[in-house]
């Protein structure tokens, strides 16, 4: 394998010329905070949390899928790349349901939750509109589309390792979602219930059905997306 002298934030590295800069600052301890990528799994450099600069570019780039060059020099922490990771993070997080206290995934479970606070993130200055979307509640599996941050691991988790491949991400811009074809509910689908895209899932938009999604689904009218009545006082056995 050939290898190519690289130097990230001053210190000189010589790495095989297929790493990535992610792969390549990792040799070196140097930590870039990612979010959508997963190893081997999901490498789409589609929620912009690794960004870095490289001398020369014109802009920031992606360090788990940029690859490494000749001579290239990166810079993983300057003011401009902590500024554009905090900006694209408050992005995500703007249309996020953030009602974390509820949410299967708090506290040190949520990745995203952990970003925020590794970054100091606690305010978000985007108050544009949020998607309201349905929750699908399948046989075993429930997805929750307002939680998701649409960093696609569910997708490769599904279609690569599982090769079943119900869901997809489809649309583009605002109206870009995680959906099954044909906007089916994953009951309705060839669905497996394997469950691996809830553990790849880096927040809480996927979780295991328990009692108390079986009381929603009987009250949550999926085609007004409206409560058809008053939760019940729930006793779950
Ligand atoms: Fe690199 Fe998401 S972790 S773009």
């Amino acid at each position: 394998m050939n290898k190519v002298h690289i130097t990230i934030d001053g210190i000189k590295l010589y790495v095989p010329e297929n790493y990535t800069i992610l792969e390549a600052a990792k040799e070196v301890n140097i930590t870039i905070p990612t979010l959508c990528f997963l190893k081997d799994v999901n490498e789409v450099g589609c929620c912009r949390m690794c960004v870095v600069e490289v001398k020369g570019a014109r802009a920031l780039q992606a360090a788990c899928v940029h690859p490494v060059s000749e001579g290239m020099e990166v810079f993983t922490h300057t003011p401009k790349v902590m500024e554009a990771r905090k900006v694209n993070l408050e992005l995500i997080l703007s249309n996020h349901n953030s009602m974390c206290q509820t949410c299967t995934r708090s506290w040190m479970d949520c990745e995203l939750q952990s970003l925020a606070n590794k970054l100091s993130v606690d305010n978000v200055r985007f108050e544009g509109e949020q998607k309201k979307q349905p929750l699908d509640i399948g046989v075993s599996i429930v997805r929750d589309p307002n939680k998701c941050i649409l960093c696609r691991r569910c997708v490769s988790a599904c279609k690569n390792i599982q090769t079943v491949g119900v869901i997809d991400c489809v649309n583009r811009g605002f109206e870009t979602k995680i959906a099954a074809p044909f906007n089916l509910s994953l009951a309705d689908t060839p669905c497996v219930n394997c469950g691996q895209c809830i553990n790849y899932c880096p927040v809480g938009a996927l979780h295991e059905k328990s009692d108390i999604d079986q009381v929603w689904e009987a009250i949550y009218d999926p085609d007004t997306h409206v409560v058809v009545q008053t939760a019940p006082a729930v006793r779950v056995a």
